[in-house]
């Protein structure tokens, strides 16, 4: 079987992946190869850190690889927190990020927002890139306790539920992240066939 590396550290995600990569992709993590660098992730776009990701680790090994980056942007703030969502008021706490943002909108009408991932795959040394978007809008106040980050307090289009009031499979019905895996899936099965 095709044996590609995910280059993340994040176990959440590789579980998301390998659910849709099935029998179809043996997908390996940083771990199972023995990868054990910091990875750099400085650029100030998604596709620039999804891009440098997997060039770090694929200049090192030589492996086949992808990489992803994920931002919420904001509408009424210009895209924000967009890259900077991990570490917006805090570096990766959840709550402090979320409302950070809900002081920052609390007298903005406009909620509108959508979470974008990019992928970018590095394939016997060529480059592409994938994207996955669900668009949807902030609420006033978080409602929900699944999930993580920006959940309860993002609701997608189609639904009045947050991703926080969902379960996991009815969060990837609309998820950006599910979106961006599938056409990566899509396009390696194609190249492989
Ligand atoms: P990452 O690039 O996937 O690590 O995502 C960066 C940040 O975006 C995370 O730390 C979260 O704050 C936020 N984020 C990414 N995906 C989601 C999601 O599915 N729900 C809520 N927040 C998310």
């Amino acid at each position: 079987m095709r044996q590609i590396v995910f280059v993340t550290n994040n176990q959440h995600k590789l579980i998301e992946i390998r659910h849709l990569a099935k029998d179809k992709f043996q997908i390996q993590s940083l771990q199972d190869v023995d990868f054990n660098y910091d990875i750099p992730e400085t650029s100030p776009t998604l596709e620039g850190n999804a891009l440098e990701k997997a060039r770090f680790f694929y200049k090192k090994t030589g492996k086949n690889c992808f990489a992803d980056d994920t931002g919420l942007e904001v509408h009424a703030l210009g895209g924000l927190p967009g890259v900077n969502s991990a570490r917006f008021a805090s570096d990766h706490d959840y709550n402090k990020n979320m409302m950070h943002l809900l002081e920052l909108m609390k007298d903005i009408e406009d909620r509108r927002a959508r979470f974008r991932t990019v992928i970018a795959l590095i394939l016997d040394g060529k480059e592409f890139l994938f994207e996955g978007i669900v668009n949807g809008h902030i609420t006033y106040e978080p409602r929900g306790q699944n999930g993580f980050g920006y959940d309860p307090i993002f609701v997608p289009q189609g639904d009045n539920r947050t991703f926080a009031q969902m379960t996991l499979d009815e969060k990837n019905l609309y998820s950006h992240r599910q979106k961006a895996f599938s056409k990566l899936i899509d396009f390696l099965q194609n190249v492989s066939s």
